[in-house]
C-alpha cells in the first residue's frame, strides 16, 4: 500500500505528438525528470505529472492537444496534486496565451526550455503558481548530449535544431527557432557513448540535415563519413533531407560507406509543379528534383526513397495537382506521407489568395493515395525471394515473432527468439504487404 502511494506521487506521463524530434525530446524529458524522482507510468491516471509534448505543424495535432487537456479535467478534480504542462511546438507558438486559453494548465515550456524542465516542475510544485518558459536560446554552437533512459537497439541523435528555410507553408522555423548544428567532436563522442550502452543504430535528426555545418567546417557528408569511420556504430540513418541541399558528394559518401549508411532516403518533394514549389519557397524545380532523384538511383543501387507531399496548397490548380500525380510515375517512392494543406500562424502562405475548400483538398488527397497504392504494391513485391539484412528490435512472446528493419527501412517480421534482439540477421522474404514484409531466418 505504502509502495503504491510513493509510486503515485512520482509518476510522470508524457504524451507525444509530431515528428521524431518530439519523440526524442520526450525521452530527454523522462531522463531529466528522473532527477526529481519521477518514473514513467503507462497511463495518465497513475501520474502526478502529465506533460503533453505538442505539435503544431497542421491544425489537427493542435486540436488534439486541446481535447487531451480537456480529458484531464476529472483527474485533476480527483487529485488536486496533479500537475499538467504543455511543451513542444504549440507551447512555443502560444507561450503564455496557452495558459489563458487553458486555465487547467500549470506550466508551458517551449522547445528551447526542455533542459529547464526539472527547475520548472520544482517551481510549479513549491510556489503553486503557473510557470511559462518559452524563450529561444540563441546560444551557439548547440551543445546537448543525447539523454535517454533505455536507448535500446536503435535511437535518435539530434544533429541540428531549428530551421532557416521558411517554406511559406511551414510553422517550424517559428516553433524551433534558428538553425544550429552540434559540433562534430561532440557527435562522435555521443555516438560512441551510445554504442557503449548497446545501441546498434542511430538516426540523425534535423529539419534539414543537409545544411549541417560543424564549428570546424565539416558538412553533412563529412559528418556521415566521420561517424562511419571513427565510431563502432553498426548502422546510420538520417532524416530529413532537403532536396535543394542534397548533393553528389553526399550520395557518394553513402555509397562508399554503405556497410554502415543505410540505403534509404526521405526526400520530401511537397509538390510536382514548379510554380507551386516556387510559391512554397522550396528552392528547386520539378526538373531539378527529378535530376537529384536520378543521381541518387544511379549512385546507390537498391536505394529506397520516400517523400512528403502537400495537396491543396493555396492557388493549386487541377493541372498543377496533375503534375504531382504524374511525379509518382517518374520517381518510384516506396512510401508516401501526404497531407492536406493547413494554414499555419505566422506563415506567408496562410495569407495567400486562392485558399481551397476542404472538399477539393480531400478529393486530391484521396486520388494521390489511390495512385500511390497502385504503384507501391508492385514495388513491395520485388522483395519476395530476396535476402535482407534485418536489425532485430523486438520480440513478441505471444506470437513467437521478432521484428526489425532492413537497411532499406522495411519493417520485417519473422519467427525467432528473444536472443536475436540487437543482432543483424539475414531474412529471406516470403511475402510482401504494402507496409511490411514477412520472411524466414536464413540459417
Ligand atoms: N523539415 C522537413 C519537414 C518537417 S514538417 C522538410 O523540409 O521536409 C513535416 C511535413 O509536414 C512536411 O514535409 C510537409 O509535407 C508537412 N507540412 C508542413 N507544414 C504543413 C502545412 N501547413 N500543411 C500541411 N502539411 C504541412
Ligand atoms: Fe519547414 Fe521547410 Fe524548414 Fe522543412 S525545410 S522544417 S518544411 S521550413
Ligand atoms: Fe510538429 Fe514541431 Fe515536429 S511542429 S512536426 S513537433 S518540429
Amino acid at each position: 500500500m505504502e509502495m503504491k502511494e510513493i509510486q503515485k506521487t512520482q509518476g510522470v506521463y508524457i504524451s507525444t505528438y509530431g515528428c521524431q524530434m518530439n519523440v526524442n525530446d520526450s525521452e530527454r524529458m523522462y531522463s531529466l525528470l528522473e532527477m526529481l524522482n519521477y518514473q514513467p507510468v503507462s497511463s495518465p491516471d497513475q501520474a502526478s505529472l502529465i506533460i503533453i509534448n505538442s505539435c503544431s505543424v497542421r491544425e489537427k495535432p493542435v486540436h488534439k492537444v486541446h481535447s487531451e487537456v480537456g480529458r484531464y479535467r476529472e483527474l485533476k478534480k480527483a487529485n488536486p496534486e496533479l500537475r499538467i504542462g504543455v511543451g513542444g511546438c504549440v507551447a512555443q507558438q502560444e507561450k503564455d496565451r496557452l495558459l489563458k486559453d487553458v486555465p487547467l494548465l500549470d506550466f508551458v515550456f517551449g522547445t528551447d526550455s526542455i533542459d529547464k524542465l526539472p527547475e520548472i516542475v520544482a517551481k510549479v510544485k513549491s510556489e503553486g503558481q503557473p510557470v511559462v518558459s518559452a524563450r529561444f536560446e540563441h546560444q551557439q554552437p548547440y551543445h546537448i548530449e543525447t539523454l535517454i533512459k533505455n536507448p535500446g537497439v536503435s535511437t535518435f541523435v539530434n544533429i541540428t535544431k531549428g530551421c532557416d528555410n521558411f517554406c511559406t507553408f511551414c510553422v517550424v522555423p517559428f516553433t524551433r527557432g534558428r538553425e544550429r548544428s552540434r559540433p562534430l567532436k561532440h557527435l562522435l563522442e555521443d555516438v560512441r557513448r551510445l554504442v557503449d550502452r548497446g545501441v546498434k543504430e542511430v538516426t540523425l535528426l534535423g529539419q534539414n540535415v543537409n545544411s549541417y555545418t560543424s564549428d570546424c567546417g565539416t558538412n553533412f557528408a563529412g559528418l556521415l563519413k566521420a561517424l562511419a569511420e571513427q565510431t563502432p556504430i553498426q548502422r546510420i540513418r538520417y532524416t530529413t533531407s532537403h532536396p535543394k541541399d542534397f548533393n553528389q558528394e553526399l550520395v557518394e559518401v553513402m555509397q562508399a560507406c554503405r556497410d554502415k549508411l543505410c540505403e534509404y532516403i526521405h526526400l520530401p518533394v511537397q509538390s510536382g509543379n514548379t510554380q507551386v514549389l516556387e510559391r512554397m519557397n522550396r528552392g528547386y524545380s520539378r526538373e531539378e528534383y527529378i535530376e537529384k532523384a536520378q543521381m541518387i538511383f544511379n549512385t546507390i543501387p537498391g536505394v529506397v526513397l520516400s517523400t512528403d507531399i502537400i495537396v491543396g496548397f493555396p492557388g493549386e490548380t487541377d493541372e498543377q495537382f496533375a503534375e504531382t500525380l504524374s511525379l509518382l510515375d517518374e520517381v518510384p517512392y516506396e512510401s508516401l506521407f501526404a497531407f492536406k494543406y493547413s494554414p499555419r500562424p505566422f506563415t506567408k502562405a496562410a495569407r495567400f489568395e486562392g485558399q481551397l475548400p476542404e472538399e477539393v483538398k480531400s478529393e486530391r488527397l484521396n486520388r494521390l493515395f489511390e495512385r500511390h497504392r497502385e504503384l507501391a504494391f508492385p514495388m513491395a513485391k520485388k522483395y519476395e525471394g530476396q535476402n535482407l539484412a534485418v536489425l532485430v528490435e523486438e520480440y513478441d512472446s505471444e506470437t513467437g515473432r521478432v521484428s526489425g528493419r532492413s537497411t532499406q527501412n522495411k519493417l520485417v517480421h519473422f519467427t525467432g527468439s528473444q536472443e536475436l534482439i540487437g543482432q543483424t540477421v539475414w531474412v529471406k522474404i516470403k511475402e510482401a504487404f504494402p507496409q511490411t514484409l514477412r520472411g524466414v531466418l536464413v540459417q
